[in-house]
């Protein structure tokens, strides 16, 4: 079974500041190249009130803080594996 992903990303101004839009274009970038556009809903959210840990990232319900560019990708790899 088939099961899809809810990933979001906060879109809050200390997020922002911490770099979360490089983070959104890779994360976008790394759906398109392995072809989990219709597996992952990917949105943009509000605040989640962990801003000093930011960029955060929602997945399926669960909080993942410090999302920076250096570890967005391991934490995708992690997340999709069995998908991809
Ligand atoms: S601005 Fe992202 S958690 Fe507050």
């Amino acid at each position: 079974m088939t099961q899809r992903i809810e990933m979001q990303i906060c879109l809050g101004s200390s997020c922002f500041s911490r770099g979360n839009k490089d983070v959104v274009m890779f994360i976008k970038e790394y759906l398109r190249k392995n072809h989990l556009d219709d597996k992952v809903i990917f949105k943009g959210a509000r605040c989640m009130g962990h801003c000093s840990n930011g960029p955060n990232l929602n997945i399926n319900g669960v909080i993942v803080e410090g999302v920076t560019l250096s570890r967005i990708e391991n934490i995708l790899e992690k997340e999709f594996a069995r998908f991809i």
